[in-house]
């Protein structure tokens, strides 16, 4: 069977920044600035998403368009005899643990859509009515079983076409929303801390830590050290160009994550919301918002629901990733694939739900379970992933073959001779010295 392939550059772009554009940029992004201390992250993250996201967004889709090939299958393919496919097993690996908590939080904004629908109240006590609901012993659990069936069914019956067009339509929308929220942010008194908040850099508040988590968090927003755009470039046609639509996906992300940044931050500093309440942060902030607003049932209906729609782009790459293994590598069909693997990693959600309750009193190093999750894939796996692909990129694939196929064919040279000295060299040392020094600070410091 012929491998399938998107139809335009654009279907690529949009897949491709369906799969960027989730949950990182809105839920993720909120809270992880929040509790690193806002405007020095942020300058740290896009520091590290245009120097070291950028290049390597490129590299992973050169390499799945090369090989035509999943994670484990590309690395196979390009070293063959080598235990370089390890690094793909790594990213099949990670994307099955990130997709396990990423479900519990698409599940909890699927809820949200439902409660926006009812109306939020003014006077509602919007941190205690997201401590209720996470802490519920069966329902969220209920919600992130009905979020993974929408994934499997998807993934299942292949239709990445039919998501594509899903994407079209709702990502716009999401971004004309989020910049009404900005409005309604910034124009309520007090707002202006939540300005201050992201724009003026305290210095004295980073770490090893700090730069950690701008990793993690770029990474994680960008799908990045885990295949997924390994996997998405299989599927991208040898006429198109490479830099460019990786260009339009780093951007696009970037720039999604920061409005909503705007979106969040004045509303939080408005209410007194502390900005390091952790992972409920835009849950606690955003129906507060919606519950003063003229016409907030609609829009906070509909941007629940859009949220949940931009979880489902992301997360349909996640199943994607680990299926494309399993019926390249292993023959199964397709379906079974996304049942089975869909089922444990729905399964392996659970204890992520119930850490919230029935299991409330497992504490790894000051995370609750979802966090550990989250803190093993996001800010150890996808960052090693990274690292990794890096050197193989430039050492064991070659400099001048990444090169060449990252650049147009008819001529038009984006990347050139720094591309070995950065890749091969700047970006492994960086990303494995900001490794090392970060988890010595968090566990020892
Ligand atoms: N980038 C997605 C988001 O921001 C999450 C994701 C991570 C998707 C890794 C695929 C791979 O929500």
């Amino acid at each position: 069977m012929a491998r399938e392939q998107w139809t335009s550059k654009l279907g690529f772009i949009l897949a491709a920044a369906g799969s960027a554009v989730g949950l990182g940029n809105i839920w993720r992004f909120s809270y992880v600035v929040g509790t690193e201390g806002g405007a020095a992250f942020i300058l740290i993250y896009l520091a590290i998403v245009f120097l070291i996201g950028y290049p390597l967004l490129t590299t992973e889709i050169a390499i799945g368009r090369v090989t035509q090939r999943n994670p484990v299958g590309a690395f196979k393919k390009l070293a063959e005899g080598t235990p370089w496919w390890l690094v793909g097993a790594l990213g099949v690996l990670t994307g099955f643990v990130i997709l396990s908590f990423y479900s519990v939080i698409a599940g909890w904004s699927v809820a949200y859509t439902v409660k926006a629908l009812q109306g939020f109240s003014a006077d509602a006590d919007f941190v205690g009515m997201f401590v209720g609901h996470i802490t519920h012993p069966t329902i969220p659990i209920y919600w992130h079983f009905g979020f993974m069936l929408v994934n499997i069914l998807i993934i299942g019956a292949g239709v990445v076409n039919g998501i594509q067009r899903v994407a079209k339509t709702m990502m716009p929308l999401l971004f004309i929303l989020l910049l009404g929220l900005v409005v309604r942010g910034l124009t309520l008194p007090g707002s202006g801390a939540g300005v201050a908040f992201m724009l003026t850099p305290d210095l004295s508040e980073v770490t090893g830590q700090t730069f950690l988590r701008a990793i993690g968090q770029a990474f994680f927003t960008l799908s990045l050290g885990m295949g997924a755009l390994i996997t998405y470039g299989s599927y991208l046609s040898r006429k198109d160009n490479v830099a460019d639509s990786a260009a339009w996906v780093v951007g696009l992300d970037t720039g999604i994550a920061l409005i909503a940044g705007l979106a969040i931050f004045p509303t939080l500093f408005a209410l007194n919301i502390p900005p390091d309440s952790g992972v409920g942060l835009a849950f606690m902030v955003l129906p507060s918002a919606f519950s003063v607003m003229p016409g907030g049932i609609v829009f906070g209906t509909m941007f629940f629901a859009l949220l949940s729609v931009a979880a489902l782009t992301s997360s349909i790459s996640l199943l994607e990733v680990v299926v494309a293994w399993i019926t390249d590598e292993k023959g199964w069909p397709r379906w079974k694939a996304s049942f089975i693997l869909g089922g444990l990693i729905f399964l392996l959600g659970v204890p992520a739900v119930m850490g919230y309750s029935t299991l409330s009193h497992i504490n790894i190093a000051g995370m609750d379970i979802l966090d550990t999750y989250d803190f093993l894939a996001s800010d150890i796996f996808l960052p090693l992933g990274g690292l990794l692909t890096a050197i193989f990129a430039a050492h064991v694939w070659k400099t001048k073959n990444a090169v060449s196929e990252i650049n147009d064919p008819k001529g038009k040279i984006v990347f050139g001779g720094w591309y070995g000295p950065l890749v091969g060299v700047v970006i492994p040392v960086a990303v494995g010295v900001v490794m090392i020094y970060g988890l010595y600070s968090k566990f020892f410091l």
